[in-house]
């Protein structure tokens, strides 16, 4: 899809659609009092019926106004004035992309821009990107249909096109998790990112087995055992800022199939699974977008592959496996193969000189019992690096919630044979005990764990994006490497 930035009159736009936006509590303002004025008051007539409403993802068809060149002209709801953020313009956006690319269309222009700051802009921007995309990979008969072009009327060029980055680069996210566990496996995914390092000027490395065997990744690579396809560890570069300056680590958990091993999980549990490695994808995803706006820092992207299998040589309840940091772990749960893996690729993130870890996975149901579907959990062992990554977060209008990390949670995964195990004793504070093993691999460098088991891949479709990967943080860690 082709994104373009014009100023043209927007009444005059020769398009198959135009959008246009109105908040709940203020009658239409700039590009919609535009087209109000265009065609007689439409909107304002629509307003008082009570048919436009202006509430979020609220959506108005208006078919063949006059005074338009556009024969559609959308309308869609921002929401209240006072809660409109990049949130709210980012799904604003969307709603009206995804309504709209349910058919075949050329030429869609956005006028939602009533001079938006530029951070509104590139939301909006990315939102459009991200609504026309549905997980329709392998259906003859799409449910969506991008646009050839997409016009942004309004607000600046250069915000056009860092928002047409970050919408590429949430789609490419939810690409990688979309695509079914036969095709995105380790090998292939470590495939992916070579490709998309090349094209972006990333720098990569790509660990394989025997190089994994030479580092004495034994955490990661139990998880692997099971299964004939061999794991990876993908590392990506992007060197920009001051040399010598301690790079931002993003880490990602990138099981690309999780059945749960020997601890095999029932059927209903099992169905989702490809998108276990979320995480691995939206740190590639956003490396992807760091290097192409060139973004002066340092930041480096690691992502542990594997594939947690069940089968004769797979790892068993009660192995005791030595981690690259030397410590040992109890296996009591094969299904607890998340932590595992993050245990070593935490410690080469470590051993790499990072300043400051954030890393994603959809580490735990627990963390979808206490939170809901479609807020992350957030749990740190350093309270600023954790303000500083939930106040992007919220910037960005992508929720999560701070879990608290009371040293009482150790106690939890305390073991009788190893340093450690790899479940709690009980079912519950599941979330915590997972956050708290990954604590014991990160030295004390600050660290952030965002658990996103619930908000990474949606069961339902929202109004403002189908069902499948929602390519959620990539946004936020984007916003964190521009500081
Ligand atoms: N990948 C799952 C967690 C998950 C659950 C992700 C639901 C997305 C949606 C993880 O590896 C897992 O199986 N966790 C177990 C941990 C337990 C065995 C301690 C869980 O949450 O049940
Ligand atoms: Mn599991
Ligand atoms: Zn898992």
């Amino acid at each position: 899809m082709l994104t373009k930035h014009t100023t043209s009159n927007l009444t005059q736009l020769s398009t198959d659609a135009l959008v246009v936006g109105v908040f709940a509590d203020a009658g239409p303002v700039g590009p919609a009092d535009q087209v109000d004025l265009a065609t007689g008051g439409a909107i304002r007539r629509l307003i008082e019926r009570k048919e436009i409403t202006g509430k979020a993802y609220d959506i108005t068809p208006l078919w063949l106004p006059a005074g338009t060149a556009a024969p559609l002209v959308l309308v869609v709801g921002l929401g209240a004035r006072d809660a409109f953020g990049r949130g709210a313009a980012f799904r604003g956006a969307a709603t009206a992309a995804k309504w709209l690319a349910a058919k075949p269309r050329k030429r869609v222009a956005f006028a939602l821009d009533a001079g938006w700051t530029s951070d509104l802009t590139e939301s909006g921007v990315a939102g459009a990107i991200a609504g026309c995309q549905g997980q329709d990979l392998y259906r003859a008969e799409k449910s969506r249909h991008p646009f050839d072009e997409l016009l942004w009327v309004g607000g600046l060029s250069e915000a056009v096109q860092t928002g047409t980055v970050l919408g590429e680069s949430v789609n490419f996210a939810r690409r990688l998790v979309n695509e079914p566990p036969q095709v995105m496996y380790p090998e292939s995914f470590a495939a992916h990112a070579t490709e998309t390092a090349k094209e972006c000027g990333l720098d990569i490395e790509v660990w394989d087995e025997q190089r994994l065997e030479r580092e004495r990744c034994g955490s990661l690579l139990a998880v692997s055992k099971g299964s004939p396809r061999p794991p990876r560890l993908v590392i990506v570069r992007h060197q920009a800022g001051p040399s010598g300056a301690a790079p931002l680590a993003f880490v990602g958990k990138g099981v690309t199939f999780d059945s749960g091993g020997l601890s095999l999980k029932p059927n209903d549990s099992m169905k989702t699974m490809k998108c276990d490695m979320a995480g691995a994808a939206t740190v590639l995803a956003a490396m992807r977008a760091i290097a192409i706006l060139k973004l002066p820092v340092n930041v480096v992207g690691l992502a542990g592959l594997v594939e947690n299998m069940p089968s004769g040589t797979a790892m068993k309840l009660g192995d005791v496996l030595t981690a690259r940091s030397g410590r040992t772990i109890e296996v009591q749960n094969t299904d607890a193969e998340g932590r595992l893996v993050l245990a070593d690729v935490l410690d080469v993130a470590v051993g790499l000189g990072a300043g400051r870890i954030v890393d994603l996975a959809t580490l735990t149901g627990s963390c979808v019992v206490a939170l809901g579907m479609d807020v992350a959990g957030q749990m740190t062992n350093d309270q600023p690096w954790c303000d500083t990554v939930a106040s992007a977060a919220r910037a960005c209008g992508e929720p999560l919630w701070q879990l608290p990390m009371f040293p009482e949670y150790r106690d939890d995964i305390r073991s009788e044979v190893a340093d450690i195990r790899n479940t709690g004793e009980g079912r519950w504070g599941g979330a915590i005990a997972a956050a708290k093993f990954l604590e014991e691999f990160v030295g004390g460098v600050p660290w952030v764990h965002l658990d996103i088991a619930g908000p990474a891949f949606l069961e339902k479709p929202k109004p403002w994006l189908d069902a499948g990967a929602s390519g959620v943080f990539v946004r936020t860690l984007v916003e964190l490497a521009r500081g």
